[in-house]
């Protein structure tokens, strides 16, 4: 019974785990660094897998150190990912741990920033050299081919960095009035950038500077600082600033540039999605591009506005989409829980249900060994002569039986069993008894006159050879007397109460439940 019990619990504890859904891919994405473009980035990552069943995403960012990067990788692939998104803090450190999940055969998505090697399977991202280029065009025209720029370079070794530095340095080459009066190295973070070009300045006080083009929005602003701490009051003295990145939203490059701390900026997509999209048909085995190039646009005070605004809007759609996919979350998480407490109640009603069925068949053998003892008592000695027993003949042969063993003038002893063999004294005590049963008034005293003997001489001998007292003996007989009678007979249990010298049926009956464990109308089921 306890082993069903828990087996029925097991059951209902796998069903609701198979009722939840399995993942099918699991994505490692593992992030150089983080700021607010890859917190855009992971946050379209997310979305796009919302569009996917199952997929599930594991972030890592390493926070521009390439060992951290290398650990990150290793760890994802020793997690068991199917595919992995890497943007490589830099071109050559990388590479090992890309080429490792590699040749682990794990698919490969490198995106935005380069690796040295060739173990990858698809690249995306926007043309770094290419912003450089159409940015030092811009500048080239915004200073009308005349000026001093001071550039503050990317993290050294990687690719973006170089690109970048490399398209700009193409763009000013036809413009010999174009002064490249510092090329400082930064690291894409705008403390760095503030520091180097603090001492920059303090070393070159004397150079005047039109523009600074930082390799990012926030390289820009981090100079954009240094510059206004050493001339806070003179906005005429102030360089115009460039970067690259043109986030949208709160302090993005798209809103610097329309409140004019940033003279302008190129948008570096970030596309989230396009990346899930592609990891999905990698992993569907479905055909996809080698080598994906994002477009991108130049973003000045003529169509910061513009831009801001649509921006706005998308990224308004997409909050809006984030909550719609939590609360499909959160209703998907209820039908779960519900799902679970379904099964639950199911394992606890089958369990009811079993339980009773268990009682019940309890129930009727305790009923048929009722009828196998009365068979078999002391004031059925006839009946076993007379019958099978029941495990032979079964309930109709019982009961004939039992038809005979009312017969109150059969007075032969028992042939093998019963008190009625061992004593002739209790033959006679029986007969006594069975004369006057439906006699309510039979007492121990009429019994004991009828044996001539005295009330304390029948107390002694009967206990001596039964170890009842006559009373208990007198009631059992009637008790006795009355299942058969309901057995037998279609007697009321009125009528059989009466028949048995029982006054009040009720109290028949609680004597009746207290012999044989059940009320006399069980004895008919
Ligand atoms: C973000 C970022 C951007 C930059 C890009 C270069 O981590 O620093 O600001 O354009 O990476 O890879």
């Amino acid at each position: 019974m306890r082993q069903k019990v828990i087996y029925l619990f097991v059951l209902a504890a796998v069903l609701a785990s198979c009722a939840g859904d399995k993942v099918k891919y699991r994505i490692g994405v593992s992030q150089c660094s983080a700021d607010i473009w890859r917190d855009k980035q992971n946050a379209e990552l997310r979305m796009g897998a919302y569009f996917h069943d199952n997929v599930e995403l594991k972030f890592a960012a390493a926070y521009d150190s390439d060992e951290r990067q290398v650990q990150q990788i290793d760890s994802l692939i020793r997690n068991g990912i199917d595919l992995l998104v890497v943007a490589p803090n830099q071109v050559a450190t990388i590479s090992p741990a890309i080429d490792r999940a590699y040749d682990r055969g794990i698919p490969v998505i490198v995106f935005e920033r380069k690796t040295s090697s060739q173990k990858y399977t698809a690249f995306i991202s926007a043309d770094n050299y290419e912003m450089g280029r159409v940015m030092g065009e811009y500048i080239v025209s915004r200073l009308h081919g005349q000026g001093h720029v001071l550039e503050i370079k990317g993290l050294e070794g990687s690719s973006p960095a170089i690109e970048r530095h490399n398209g700009f340095m193409d763009a000013i080459k036809d413009a010999p009035d174009i002064k490249v009066v510092g090329s400082l190295q930064g690291d894409w973070t705008e403390p760095t950038a503030y520091e180097t070009t603090k001492q920059w300045l303090a070393k070159n006080k004397e150079v005047r500077v039109d523009l600074v083009f930082g390799a990012n929005d926030r390289t820009a602003m981090g100079a954009r600082k240094a510059f206004s701490r050493l001339s806070p009051l003179s906005s005429l003295l102030t360089p115009l600033y460039c970067g690259i990145d043109g986030l949208p939203g709160e302090n993005g490059g798209i809103q610097l540039v329309r409140d004019s701390l940033l003279d302008a900026s190129y948008i570096y997509p970030t596309h989230g999605d396009q990346i899930i999209d592609l990891a999905i048909r990698i992993l569907d085995g479905r055909p996809y591009e080698k080598e994906t190039m994002l477009m991108s646009a130049l973003v000045t005070r003529d169509n910061a506005k513009v831009l801001l605004m649509e921006s706005e809007e998308i990224m308004r759609q997409a909050d809006q989409l984030d909550s719609l996919h939590k609360k499909a979350d959160n209703y998907l998480h209820k039908l779960d829980t519900q799902r679970v407490i379904n099964w639950l109640a199911i394992g606890i009603i089958v369990l009811l249900v079993l339980v009773f069925v268990l009682f019940y068949l309890y129930h009727l053998r305790k009923i048929a060994l009722q009828r196998e003892r009365v068979v078999n008592t002391l004031w059925n000695m006839e009946a076993q002569k007379a019958s099978p027993s029941p495990s032979e003949g079964g309930d109709v042969q019982i009961d004939d039986a039992a038809q005979n063993s009312i017969s109150l003038s059969n007075k032969t002893p028992p042939p093998s069993e019963g008190l009625g063999e061992a004593s002739p004294f209790l033959s006679r005590f029986r007969e006594a008894v069975e004369a006057r049963l439906s006699d309510s008034d039979l007492s121990v005293d009429d019994l004991a006159a009828d044996m001539n003997l005295s009330r304390v001489q029948l107390y002694r001998k009967v206990k001596a050879v039964t170890g009842s007292s006559p009373v208990e003996l007198l009631r059992t007989a009637r008790l006795n007397r009355a299942y058969q009678l309901l057995l037998t007979t279609d007697k009321s249990v009125s009528e059989v109460a009466y028949a048995v010298g029982f006054t009040a049926p009720s109290y028949f009956t609680k004597c009746f439940k207290e012999e044989y464990g059940m009320v006399p109308g069980d004895v008919r089921k």
